[in-house]
């Protein structure tokens, strides 16, 4: 049983294999946020105190008791204007204009059977999955606030988010609709989060939460964004990769968010999180409701490798199309980097007979095949063939491709419009344009209104005739700009705080009728590369392109920071050629095609154009991977560059422990350098192991406590890989 009720106490107990989540409804029928950790099957309660603090005010009802107050007590979803002055979960403007809410305890539901919230992406469950719903009510509203937790036991995940019900007899306008808060009571807490810009995502930083501020990790730009990453971790100050305890919070949305990290005057720490308050309003008449997107929460008492895999787990099990669950994914050749906008069919088909030789199984046709489209000035919206320019239609193209042995995969970018297009002279209203403004242009493009069922229905025509026609495996979809002048034409001014909410409930809407009509097709999720690499894309797209930096040294940094919180099977990853397109930097080709292989491994250069020893390293790169595949996307995955140094390394260890693949590659090598040593993870420490590479046998232990050292290296950007198996000693 996961969920434990102690009626007497009003104590909600919420239990995972290893973690415990609780709550308490009190004397006054505040809702007290109690623990969330270590499993301890105990009431935890007996730690929160309370004690007369000045300049804390108390309720009504407290009668004066000077030791109350909502200030200082944790609370499980914050109110507004009543006497809690850090961060409220919501804020709703009443009829009266007052935006105080009060939320009080007014019971509770158990769940059986994993739902979504309504329009959105959530964890997929089962029928058997459980779950809680507590009721909170602001009395004077009419308001009521259904708190949602399911539980899964075996990932050590809780999902939580947030309904809200207008019961009232007045309409009431939602400002913020938090997803989730949490209070911290005790205990200094550090807080990682991942910030970046275009061709730089995610980048890992670590930072202390600052007494008596906040610090806020968001996103205002219509989607979750190169530049803040919806998922935040929280960690003690002395928690490591290896060791501590260390909370997530990666919220399932992939527009406009919000996280709020605070320590108040008391040392607690509070975490709000969910659609960003600036860029949102929503009416509530009487008799509506709200739901906000989920966020994931995930403890680890053991570090932040282990929190990290609970995170890939949850995402490989629970959030990617069951349909490629485990499924093995073609080597794909992309035609970006290969030819950008120049190219024809003959070129294309020259391109796959190279490629089919080197035993790449994917062709995939990026930007610049349809309407007049040569640059990145025309044509998004027009999703039609240009013949003149291949010289022959999709169908025919995608059949040359397939007799020659390969996939073909295609690029596309739904939301987006051209101002020089057809689609936007005979629809401009399909724009999102502010009224007597010059929009803000991206890229040279506008922004499609995703909110306008009729812009989702064009689309799913649009597409459905491309992949009904042609032999299509794959879409890359794309999303080259940030969305500005956030202006529906087909919402009344009072209506406009809900596009950028309904904008992304659009985009969410096309891609689950294109999965339902297209179950084969599997959809690579990109946006300028990883500016969407959310849990919400995860939902519809099993990968996601994680860069348009291919250069491999950079990626080093992009794919780690990734990986804290996604999984290598969703990494999209490519090698590129050299010098780099993005850096000019020359990496050995061994070295970039072992970074690409920790994700969904795939080439995005001309392999025509590979001298003989590259076409060689080729062949044996995607035979490696292929030996690799099922411990690169299924096993367990450890950061191991813990140590600092030059060092980064990362290792993959099947689930039962029988086999391990290790790569380490060294960003700076310099004269005389100690011997660089990799101490592993996650291995059985009484099995012995046998290194392929030199034949050695060692055992776990020594693997683990010990390490492996390597010879000095040399060069630049050297790199190793050590595949370990398990050998029966007898
Ligand atoms: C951005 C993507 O990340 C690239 O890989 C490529 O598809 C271009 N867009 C094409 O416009």
């Amino acid at each position: 049983m996961s969920i434990r009720i102690q009626e007497k106490d009003r104590l909600f107990s919420l239990e995972t294999e290893n973690t415990m989540y609780q709550m308490k409804a009190d004397e006054l029928n505040v809702l007290l946020h109690v623990w969330y950790g270590q499993k301890t099957c105990a009431d935890m309660s007996y730690l929160i105190r309370m004690s007369d603090r000045g300049f804390c005010g108390n309720p009504w009802e407290s009668q004066n008791r000077r030791e109350y107050s909502l200030d200082t007590l944790p609370q499980e979803y914050s109110s507004a204007g009543v006497g809690d002055y850090r961060s409220p979960a919501l804020c709703a403007e009443l009829e009266n204009g007052s935006r105080s809410t009060d939320w009080r305890y007014a019971g509770y539901r158990l769940l059986k059977g994993k739902t979504r919230p309504s329009g959105l992406p959530g964890l997929r469950g089962s029928a058997e999955t459980e779950g809680l719903e507590i009721c909170l009510e602001d009395k004077t509203s009419g308001l009521k606030a259904y708190l949602t937790y399911w539980v899964f036991e075996a990932l050590d995940v809780i999902v939580r988010s947030t309904r809200i019900e207008n019961r009232g007899e007045a309409a009431v306008t939602l400002r913020k609709a938090a997803s989730v808060c949490i209070d911290f009571p005790y205990g200094k807490k550090e807080v990682i989060h991942f910030h970046g810009r275009h061709a730089m995502e995610r980048v890992m930083e670590r930072n202390p939460v600052p007494r008596g501020g906040q610090l806020t990790f968001e996103s205002r730009r219509g989607m979750s964004s190169h530049q803040s990453n919806p998922f935040v971790i929280l960690c003690d100050p002395d928690t490591t990769e290896r060791q501590g305890e260390a909370w997530g919070c990666m919220l399932m949305y992939s527009g406009n968010h919000l996280e709020e990290i605070s320590c108040c005057q008391t040392a607690s720490v509070r975490l709000v999180s969910g659609i960003h308050p600036e860029c949102f309003s929503w009416p509530l008449n009487p008799g509506e409701s709200f739901h906000t997107p989920e966020a994931i929460l995930s403890y680890s008492a053991e570090g932040l490798n282990a929190l990290s895999r609970n995170y890939h787990r949850v995402i490989r099990d629970e959030v990617i199309p069951p349909r490629w669950r485990g499924v093995r994914k073609p080597v794909l050749v992309n035609s970006w980097e290969a030819c950008y906008f120049d190219f024809n069919a003959e070129k294309l088909l020259k391109l796959a007979v190279a490629a089919k030789e080197l035993g790449m199984e994917m062709l995939v046709l990026d930007d610049g095949w349809f309407g007049e489209r040569n640059d990145d000035t025309t044509s998004l919206g027009d999703w039609f063939c240009n013949e003149k320019k291949l010289g022959c239609g999709l169908k025919e193209l995608s059949e040359r491709i397939h007799a020659l042995g390969l996939y073909f995969g295609l690029w596309l970018e739904p939301e987006m419009i051209s101002a020089r297009s057809d689609l936007y002279r005979n629809h401009p209203d399909w724009a999102l344009t502010d009224p007597d403004r010059k929009p803000m242009v991206g890229r040279n493009q506008l922004v499609l209104d995703m909110s306008r069922q009729e812009v989702q229905d064009y689309l799913f025509d649009a597409i459905s005739r491309i992949l009904k026609d042609a032999r299509i495996e794959y879409i890359k979809w794309d999303f080259n700009r940030c969305v500005a002048n956030v202006w529906s034409h087909a919402l009344p001014a009072g209506r406009q705080g809900e596009t950028a909410h309904r904008f992304i409930m659009g985009t969410y809407a096309l891609l689950e009728r294109l999965e339902e009509a297209f179950p084969d097709v599997m959809i690579e999720g990109c946006s300028g590369g990883g500016g969407r690499f959310d849990a919400g894309m995860l939902y519809y797209c099993p990968q996601i392109w994680c860069s348009d930096d291919t250069d491999a040294v950079e990626r080093l940094e992009i794919q780690r920071g990734t990986s804290f919180g996604y999984p290598a099977c969703a990494m999209g990853s490519h090698v590129s050629a050299c010098p780099n397109h993005q850096t000019g930097r020359i990496v050995p080709f061994a070295t970039r095609g072992m970074v690409a292989m920790s994700g969904t491994f795939g080439y995005e250069l001309n392999p025509e154009k590979l001298s003989a020893e590259e076409k060689e390293t080729v062949k044996q790169q995607i035979a490696a991977f292929h030996r690799f595949e099922g411990l690169i996307a299924e096993g367990d995955y450890y950061r191991l560059d813990d140590a600092g140094g030059d060092e980064t390394a990362w290792l993959f260890v099947s689930p039962d422990q029988k086999e391990a693949l290790l790569t380490v590659v060294v960003t700076h090598v310099r004269a005389y350098s100690p011997f660089p040593l990799v101490r592993l993870q996650g291995l059985d420490p009484d099995g012995t192991y046998r290194r392929e590479d030199t034949g050695e046998t060692v055992t776990g232990a020594a693997l683990m406590y010990g390490g492996i050292s390597f010879p000095p290296f040399m060069g630049d950007y050297p790199a190793a890989q050590v595949y370990l198996t398990q050998v029966d000693e007898n």
